[in-house]
């Protein structure tokens, strides 16, 4: 995390920040931008906490230029970007850590590559070490924000 220090809300240095979609979004491609490979950042929060809506920012800011869709389903999309190859995961859907041999989680958690990780905790103890780890929350007082914790 101490490389993207700079990048962390002044408030969330300290604490909490509730940010709106707009700023959300302006944070994520801003660490999209400062993101070298390689690089796992892992994605935790509520339905609707806003976990796409950031993996997408991290996306753009990092270069990738197609869409980016939810992998509800597929479980892990896969873009190019000029400085590596993007992973996106989302794991809501698995049963079990092990489940994650079948997606091929051993090459794609070791390659050169920015890997983005919604629902960490369903891979327990399969996410390595030394990576980026955010939580979204939504915000009590307002429902058009949400609190971000990095690090
Ligand atoms: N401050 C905010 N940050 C992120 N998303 C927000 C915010 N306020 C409202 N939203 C909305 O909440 C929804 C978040 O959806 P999504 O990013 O798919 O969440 P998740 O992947 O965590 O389930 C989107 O419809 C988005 O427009
Ligand atoms: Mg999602």
């Amino acid at each position: 995390m101490q490389q993207f220090h700079h990048l962390v809300p002044a408030l969330a240095v300290r604490g909490r920040v509730a940010m709106t979609r707009e700023e959300l979004v302006a944070w994520g491609e801003a660490l999209g931008r400062a993101a070298r490979p390689p690089l796992i950042i892992t994605l935790a929060g509520d339905l609707g906490a806003g976990k796409t809506t950031l993996a997408q920012a991290i996306c753009a800011g990092y270069g990738v230029t197609e869409p980016v869709t939810s992998p509800t389903f597929a479980l892990v999309h896969r873009y190019d970007a000029p400085r590596s190859p993007v992973y996106h995961l989302d794991l809501y859907r698995i049963q079990r850590p092990s489940e994650l041999v079948n997606i091929g989680w051993d090459e794609i958690s070791t390659s050169h590559a920015l890997v983005i990780v919604e629902w960490p905790e369903r891979a327990g103890d399969l996410i390595p070490a030394g990576h980026v780890p955010i939580d979204l929350e939504h915000a009590q007082v307002d429902p058009d924000r949400r609190v971000l914790l990095a690090g």
